[in-house]
């Protein structure tokens, strides 16, 4: 048996799973997150590590813990972790959805320029990836930053707590703008820049290779052999690619959870000459380029839970037919928290534009699915012009519950979207690289072929996407017709 965890935003998600795929157990643990100022994003590594430790147990709780080889986890990305010479936690971690280091950000593609960034880790800053946070620590918290002795990421805790071992695996370091991406090393110029040094890093390992074994205490604790197998894992988007059989040359996969990302999979080191996408190692031992968005299920929950008041998603959406689509006359920019992928703008924010009227509460519904669509067009018009014709993908995550927003989807971005019949990415993809780790599987590559299997395909009408292209012309007019309103 294996465990797969996804170490989320709101929630890890465990899941205990067979060398067959077959699940056999989930379980779900929420913990706050924390919005200390507008725009700021953080969460208490301890809320994690007691979710996970409480958690395993209760995953466990009818199954013969003997039986389990492997533990692999898929995480949030980019938070920023920082444990101090007694390996506990100086300060919450930053998350990848914040948005305090727009000064940073400024100063590393300003002052030390684009070019030179990328040149060095295939990326430019955005306000979420690692190394801003570090530069806003170092300047606004010296104290916190002077105790310094271990930098991490999200999942790398988890792993740390299980092993003792400070590691990372490639795809998640990678979004922290101090890895060589294409070289796969530390940049030695990325790391003086931030003030930091190699022995503050953690080990750097392939997703799918083994960190070590469980600390006697934790084994004790859990109930599990001290044997059990802890593979690096990967950020959670390489690791829903896994989960989805995303990997090889030109695969897709779209990840719509907390924040949206269109994920496509390479076997060769590329890069984005604008830098909008980001190019990133996957957990397959290649690479991959991503466009992430930091609202796309989030701008739908907002809208139910927080201003409608509502649990009944589906209800919602029902008064939403066929012949509605690509006729709504609302349209919603989905800049709840700023965006990263493509624009890159911190300050950015939401708007309902088009309102009548006779606009219903329906006709909003439908915008903010639609807005977070054509916002991944975005990112599919990028990865378009490098060249790359993409007719299809993967979805997962929990907007991908939804019919209506797969059909959306598929008709905005005129692909054939398929959902696998496991709807658990991240922790599933944790679960099988820690099946490759314990020799399960030769490969990332097989054990993909031997799990992933697809329940359903969504196949764009024709007509519908016409209409949907003619929408998204205007909608790609509204955020730089509103840029210089923001602050
Ligand atoms: C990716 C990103 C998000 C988080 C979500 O760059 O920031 O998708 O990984 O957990």
């Amino acid at each position: 048996l294996y465990i797969g965890i996804d170490l989320g935003t709101s929630a890890v998600k465990l899941l205990l799973m067979d060398e067959e795929g077959h699940i056999k157990n989930t379980i779900s643990k929420e913990y706050p997150l924390e919005f200390p100022q507008p725009g700021w994003s953080q969460q208490n590594p301890e809320d994690w590590k007691k979710a996970v430790l409480g958690g395993i147990p209760e995953l466990l709780a009818s199954f013969d813990k003997s039986q389990v080889a492997g533990i692999g986890a898929g995480g949030q990305m980019h938070g920023l972790v920082v444990l101090d010479e007694n390996d506990q936690v100086i300060r919450p971690a930053i998350l990848w959805n914040d948005g305090r280091t727009a000064k940073e950000v400024e100063y590393l593609n300003e002052e030390i320029g684009r070019e030179k960034l990328s040149a060095l880790t295939a990326n430019i800053a955005f306000a979420g990836f690692t190394a801003p946070k570090i530069l806003w620590m170092k300047k606004n918290e010296p104290e916190n930053f002077a105790r310094i002795r271990k930098i991490m990421l999200p999942k790398d805790y988890i792993n740390y707590i299980l092993t003792g071992v400070h590691c990372t695996d490639y795809s998640d370091a990678s979004g922290m703008l101090l890895l060589d991406v294409e070289h796969k090393c530390w940049s030695k110029e990325m790391l003086d820049l931030c003030g930091i040094t190699e022995a503050q890093m953690p080990k750097l390992f392939e997703s799918y290779e083994a960190v070590g074994t469980l600390r006697p205490d934790i084994a004790a604790q859990l109930g599990l052999p001290e044997t059990v197998t802890v593979c690096a894992g990967a950020g959670d988007n390489a690791a829903a690619a896994v989960g989805t059989g995303t990997v090889g040359e030109g695969a897709c996969n779209i990840s719509l959870g907390t924040s949206g990302t269109l994920f496509i999979s390479s076997d060769h080191f590329g890069v984005d000459p604008h830098n909008a996408l980001h190019a990133f190692a996957h957990a397959d031992g290649h690479y991959h380029l991503m466009g992430c968005m930091l609202s796309a299920a989030s701008c739908n929950k907002w809208w139910m839970d927080d201003i409608l008041g509502t649990q009944d998603y589906s209800g919602a959406q029902a008064a939403i037919t066929d012949d509605m689509l690509g006729r709504n006359h609302v349209y919603f920019l989905p800049y709840l928290m700023g965006e990263r992928s493509p624009i890159n703008d911190t300050n950015a924010r939401s708007v309902f534009l088009g309102m009548t009227m006779d606009t219903t509460r329906t006709d909003l519904t439908q915008a903010v699915l639609e807005g977070v669509a054509f916002a991944i067009r975005d990112s599919f018009e990028v990865a378009r012009s490098l060249g790359l014709d993409i007719r299809h993908s993967m979805i997962c995550g929990g907007g991908a519950k939804s019919p209506l927003w797969k059909k959306i989807i598929a008709n905005v971005l005129n692909v054939e979207l398929d959902t696998p019949a496991s709807e658990q990415g991240p922790g599933m993809g944790g679960a099988m690289l820690a099946m490759v780790a314990c020799g399960a599987y030769p490969s990332v590559q097989a054990v993909c072929d031997k799990l992933v299997r697809v329940a359903d395909t969504v196949h764009p009408d024709p007509a519908i996407a016409a209409r949907y292209e003619e929408r998204y012309r205007q909608f790609s007019q509204i955020y730089p017709a509103l840029k210089a309103l923001y602050p």
